[in-house]
């Protein structure tokens, strides 16, 4: 039996890892605020997270909790450090070697000018968030046991409309009815995170070191994306404008950060789930 210590579980991908690690093991869930059963600990304290690592000694360690807003990040670049970096950097010197480390990562860490990447195409990132998650990977380069998994632009489900993510402010602006600005310069490729909660599990049960890529099935700009979605849910879409220029927001974004995961599927994970069909499994399930 493998105890697994999840760092982050009762986030957008945190609820997805729980249920796809739950047959694997004793999970500790981890969160900062307690929520859903977890247990309440902040990792930014090192003793505190140094003194969960003692106390669970657990096989395998999941690393999702993060600042992931890159505009909340790009105004406080201390406190995403403390967050983003800092607990990689004491799991790296406090957990035993033979423990098996995932750490969730990002396609920020390019900076979208030569797409598609590669696991080792060079990092350039735009953003402090970018840059922060590119420190810790190389905190934990040269970490045996250990999985750095990159994921573009997360979407899902959750426990109402409003922990939807994309595919929420999709419907609620909808609804609205507003004219609304969308973006329709950026390539964003969507990728469920219960596609990612799978990949993470093969990845851990593969024992399979080193970075990974994994993404979903195509890209295209969130205008696309956006009435995409707005048609399949019957919603007009006259109200959505395509903005042709970049819409400037504190943070740069990668222009196209498509990541090539040939890596993993060339180890046998191959499914992955088109948007859309994420989008009718996310409403099926909040009906339900
Ligand atoms: N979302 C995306 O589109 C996306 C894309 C690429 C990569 N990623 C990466 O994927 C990972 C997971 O992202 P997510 O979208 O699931 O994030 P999220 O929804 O914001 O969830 C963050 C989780 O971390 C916990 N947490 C926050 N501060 C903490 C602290 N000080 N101590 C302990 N736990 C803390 C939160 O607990 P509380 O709920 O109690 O605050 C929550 O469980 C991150 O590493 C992110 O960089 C995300």
């Amino acid at each position: 039996m493998q105890t697994t210590l999840l760092l982050g579980s009762t986030g957008f991908l945190g609820r997805e890892t729980l249920r796809a690690f739950e047959s694997f093991g004793p999970v500790i869930p981890v969160s900062r605020t307690g929520a859903h059963g977890s247990r309440a600990a902040d990792i930014r304290d090192a003793d505190a997270l140094r003194g969960l690592v003692r106390e669970a000694r657990p096989d395998v360690v999941l690393l999702l909790a993060a600042y992931r807003d890159p505009d909340f990040c790009e105004g406080h670049p201390d406190e995403t450090r403390r967050l983003n970096v800092e607990p990689a950097r004491v799991l790296r010197e406090s957990l035993p070697p033979s423990s098996r480390l995932l750490f969730v990562s990002t396609d920020y860490v390019f900076d979208g000018e030569s797409p598609p990447y590669c696991e080792d195409s060079p990092r350039a990132p735009l953003s402090e968030y970018g840059r922060s998650k590119m420190e810790a990977e190389d905190a934990l380069a040269d970490r045996p046991n250990t999985t750095i998994l990159r994921v573009p632009l997360l979407v899902g489900g959750g426990p109402s409309l409003r922990d939807c993510g994309f595919i929420g402010i999709v419907m609620e602006d909808a609804r609205s009815g507003r004219e609304i600005q969308v973006d329709n310069v950026l390539m964003r490729v969507p990728t469920w995170t219960r596609d990612v909660a799978r990949a993470m599990r093969f990845l851990v049960e593969r024992r399979a070191d080193g970075v990974f890529h994994f993404s979903g099935p195509r890209g295209a700009t969130r205008y696309a994306w956006t009435v995409e979605i707005a048609k399949r849910l019957g919603f007009p879409h006259a109200q959505f404008i395509p903005s042709e220029a970049i819409i400037p927001r504190p943070a740069r974004r990668p222009r196209d950060s498509t990541l090539n995961d040939g890596k993993i599927r060339a180890l046998g994970l191959t499914a992955r789930t088109d948007f859309p069909d994420v989008v009718d499994t996310v409403l099926a399930e909040l009906r339900a």
